[in-house]
């Protein structure tokens, strides 16, 4: 066996067997890390140690989403009376919500309706050799220290084909938070969107950010991870609409979901999908829609890769192949809900 870690191989460790066992699938083969590629780096010896990557940046954690409304207090209502979240800070433009340790994980601010206004990511590296890197890269970038309470120091770029900025940083402040209760979900887990160009914006993520493949419907719906859970970011192809697809909140067990659902139910909020078991990613899923009309999903279960390495996720008995490799999959009744029924509304692009 040879001596390096998995998550920080020497430049000449041989290739995980994953690359070379499935390489057939040519959305796959962007996905793959390959540390002897020109301009990987590795930094070891340290607890801090940045993940081997040939991107410009690695993205660790999908950190915060900003949404703009029109009704402040009305979604702030919604997300602390129904959804159990904390207001950590707030003014009479913006309040500051968390779910626990993260001073937030969700910014609602006077404007127009407009979820996913911006996405805050944490990254791995120092943010001047990540500055310097996107500049390189070729990319505009900013740095700015006036962006949250928690975050003193952001770099700012453009996603490109949609132009939502997104802040890059290293680590939020504590909430103050801690503990959990009955309702409140235990993390913001991924935030779905519309894309024009689904090639471009998945190059943008893995080339870029250092996401890593982790599955596509049809050729129309990428889902990308930044660590152990299966996504963080995911892409639907359309250019008839535009902007977020869908909120996700993670839950603990099904227990807690069902708690949850019968909490909603008690405040008139009824599902639009669900619950069902997704193909992609396997997560037990509901859908409702926030009172700005924003889709919000609460899932359980959602598959992990503890190895990237082998570059499997986790078996679990309700997956259909073993190992359960990142795959492409048709676009039927399985990949969207394996329990059905389908809601077509859903993959409409
Ligand atoms: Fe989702």
């Amino acid at each position: 066996m040879h001596p390096c870690e998995p998550l920080t191989p020497c430049r000449s460790c041989p290739p995980p067997e994953y690359e070379k066992e499935h390489t057939d699938d040519t959305t796959a083969s962007v996905s793959r890390v390959n540390p002897a590629q020109p301009g990987g780096y590795v930094m070891s010896g340290s607890a801090n140690a940045v993940p081997s990557s040939s991107a410009a940046v690695t993205v660790s954690k999908l950190g915060y989403v900003g949404f703009q409304t029109m009704d402040v207090a009305r979604l702030v209502d919604y997300y602390t009376t129904v959804l159990d979240f904390v207001v950590v800070e707030s003014t009479p433009e913006r309040a500051y919500l968390t779910t626990g340790f993260d001073h937030h994980c969700i910014v609602i601010e006077k404007g127009e309706n407009t979820a996913r206004s911006y996405v805050g990511y944490e990254v791995w590296q120092d943010l001047a050799d990540a500055q310097r890197r996107l500049k390189q890269a070729g990319y505009e970038v900013e740095r700015r220290s006036d962006i949250a309470p928690s975050t003193p120091d952001v770099v700012l770029l453009n996603e490109p084909n949609t132009a939502t900025p997104l802040h890059l940083y290293q680590a939020q402040e504590h909430s103050g938070v801690h503990g959990y209760t009955p309702l409140r979900p235990t993390k913001l887990g991924h935030i779905a969107a519309f894309a024009p160009h689904l090639a471009s914006m998945q190059s943008f993520y893995q080339d870029l950010l250092g996401f890593k493949w982790s599955d596509t419907i049809g050729d129309f719906f990428v889902f990308l991870r930044c660590n152990g859970d299966h996504h963080a970011a995911n892409f639907m192809e359309s250019t008839k609409r535009q902007g977020m697809h869908h909120i996700a909140y993670e839950m603990r067990d099904l227990n807690h979901l069902q708690t949850m659902l019968d909490h909603l139910a008690n405040h008139n909020y009824r599902l639009e999908w669900g619950p069902g078991r997704h193909g992609a990613g396997h997560n037990i899923f509901t859908y409702h829609y926030d009172p700005d009309g924003n889709l919000v999903e609460l899932f359980t279960q959602i598959d992990v890769i503890h190895d990237e390495a082998k570059g499997y996720f986790e078996p679990r008995p309700w997956h259909n192949t073993f190992p359960q490799y990142p795959r492409t999959w048709e676009a039927d009744i399985i990949a969207a809900n394996s329990w059905g029924p389908m809601n077509p509304a859903m993959l409409d692009h």
